[in-house]
């Protein structure tokens, strides 16, 4: 079962620019920076009540965010769902006919357990699940 929005995530070419914007002039609560080397990412978290909204910015090349921003530019890359379940969840979509990008969960930032649905079984939308 799909709880509430964890988080949203937002491609940024410039990400100490738009952490000052959405600090300062939004006046939302900064939770900090994200080193996550690995998948070639730099991210900035906010806190909007009980959703993140994460800032991702790429420090590769060919990490997903770098490619999305040549393609697409900046702008909303892909909403994250909370499941208590993340494999049962998956299940459950592929059997209704959901193509997934992750047949499994994988770890995510803070120990999470993650998994992204395909777009072109949503709507376009780049979907995630995760589990706490
Ligand atoms: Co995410």
């Amino acid at each position: 079962m799909i709880g509430k929005i964890d988080h949203i995530g937002i491609a940024v070419s410039d990400l100490d620019a738009q952490v000052t914007f959405y600090r300062d002039v939004l006046g939302l609560h900064f939770e900090g920076y994200e080193d996550l080397p690995d998948r070639g990412l730099r991210v900035g978290v906010f806190l909007v009540k009980d959703v993140k909204i994460e800032l991702l910015q790429s420090t590769s090349p060919d990490s997903a965010i770098g490619k999305f921003i040549e393609a697409k530019g900046e702008g909303i890359h892909h909403i994250a769902f909370c499941t208590a379940d993340a494999q049962a969840e998956l299940n459950r979509l592929k059997e209704a006919g959901v193509k997934l990008i992750d047949e499994s969960p994988r770890p995510g930032a803070e120990g999470t357990r993650v998994a992204f649905l395909h777009p072109k079984s949503t709507f376009k939308v780049l979907m995630e699940l995760c589990e706490h």
